[in-house]
């Protein structure tokens, strides 16, 4: 869930320069998104699903200490023999950790601290990179993805925990939130005017192939490549946006039990829901403060109850990850809006009026598809093979990427993933029906 440290990379070559270079903007990039954060800004945690920042830049640092130094580089000792206990999320393998929910009770080490660790792990894993083997190459790949995952949580994760304080604080202010609407406009040519009218784009139909084949990087839960049979079927042109989510409320949607799924229905009743999260007095809480809500752009924060309850109001369903996987391959999963800087993200409505839209990038799209193994599934062996495997289990599987991916790390066959009431990552929906 919270914590993403998947395995099996199947790259056969990776160049040590390119290794060194995207490891080291990696570990760049984590530190600048925690750069405006206090030591007690870092150290919080909000809720149990979240983690305090400081926790996210330990963990990462663990991670390639314990499975790239401790385990491959000869003569490494680890920086702080108490570190493991604290920073060790769930691998089983790697003995016992300190609970989950009591992260934020860690006030040492210190912000600082932490920041010391990760400059001696960097040194140490550059210095020894060259001489590595080639699995320890690997292991230094995941590290690197597994890194970019944690970004995405590290922001979601300040995000709420801000959105907790009646003062709404900013971690961005609205100048650098105005750039970065900016920015994205100059790309998309869009971002202040009206997303386009919905559309339905036909999807393919018959046997198609899914799942990871291509070189490069994958997790082991894209893998095998399989074969899958899609019937008749439409994707939406783009997700739903806000102003269609304000239809939705306004027609009573939160108040129609017909349009839910009994457990939704129960999660509606027993929280109170009546909006997506952050969502107050026509409001919006983003990681630039309070903004207004843009009826153009992508709905996001809401859970797979809630895009469920749409999808039967608009009088369609929620794609199935099989249909997405084939729509998207065709397309550029480094286009969109995604993370290239420590920046506020924010979902922006989508420009131009053909084909499919935003795809990659703005908003992660709920499917109705369960997180499940593809047929002849494998785990990796050892403790890094924990990771997807042991999930899968009442999670619902998510695809594209958001606004707060850092850009190259999604892929058509990237499943994200989970449990359906979760709604603090930037969770969209684009809707599909059957032909
Ligand atoms: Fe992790």
């Amino acid at each position: 869930m919270a914590s993403r440290t998947d395995a099996s990379p199947t790259t056969d070559t990776l160049p040590h320069a390119d290794l060194a270079r995207r490891f080291a903007a990696t570990r760049r990039l984590s530190l600048d998104l925690a750069a405006p954060l206090s030591d007690a800004d870092a150290s919080a945690q909000s809720m149990a699903d979240a983690s305090p920042a400081k926790w996210h830049l330990a963990h990462t640092t663990w991670f390639f200490e314990t499975f790239v130094l401790r385990d491959h580089a000869p003569g490494y000792h680890v920086f702080d023999t108490r570190y493991p206990y604290l920073f060790n999320s769930y691998y089983e393998a790697e003995g016992p950790r300190h609970t989950r929910a009591r992260r934020g009770l860690l006030t040492r080490p210190s912000l600082d601290e932490v920041r010391v660790w990760r400059a001696h792990v960097d040194a140490a894993l550059q210095s020894a990179l060259p001489d590595l083997p080639r699995a320890a190459h690997m292991l230094v790949e995941l590290g690197i993805q597994h890194e970019q995952q944690h970004q995405e949580l590290l922001l979601t994760d300040i995000k709420h925990l801000f959105a907790q304080n009646p003062l709404g604080p900013a971690v961005w202010d609205e100048t650098a939130f105005a750039s970065e609407v900016a920015q994205f406009s100059a790309v998309s040519g869009s971002a202040s005017e009206a997303a386009g009218a919905m559309r339905w784009v036909k999807g393919a139909e018959g046997i198609v192939p899914i799942g990871h084949a291509a070189d490069g990087f994958a997790f082991d839960c894209e893998l095998p490549q399989f074969s899958a049979l899609l019937t008749p079927h439409a994707l939406a042109s783009r997700p739903v946006t806000n102003g269609e989510w304000q239809a939705f409320i306004a027609d009573g949607g939160y108040h129609t039990p017909s349009l839910w799924l009994s457990d939704g229905w129960a999660w509606v009743e027993a929280e109170g829901i009546d909006a997506p999260l952050y969502w107050r007095e026509g409001r919006q809480f983003t990681l630039a403060g309070w903004q207004p809500i843009d009826p153009a752009a992508p709905v996001a924060h809401i859970s797979f109850y809630e895009a469920d309850a749409f999808a039967s109001w608009a009088g369609a369903r929620l794609p199935t990850e099989f249909e997405w996987e084939a729509a998207a391959a065709a397309l550029d999963p480094l286009g969109g809006q995604q993370l290239d800087v420590a920046g506020p993200a924010q979902p922006e409505a989508a420009g131009g009026d053909t084909g499919l839209q935003q795809m990659f990038g703005s908003v992660w799209e709920w499917t109705g598809s369960a997180y499940r193994p593809y047929p002849g599934f494998r785990p990796a062996p050892g403790a890094v093979g924990e990771y997807n495997g042991k999930f899968m289990s009442g999670q619902f599987v998510l695809r594209g990427g958001s606004c707060a991916t850092p850009r190259g790390h999604v892929r058509a066959s990237y499943r994200n993933f989970f449990y359906p009431h979760q709604r603090w990552q930037f969770t969209g929906v684009r809707l599909a029906k059957d032909l």
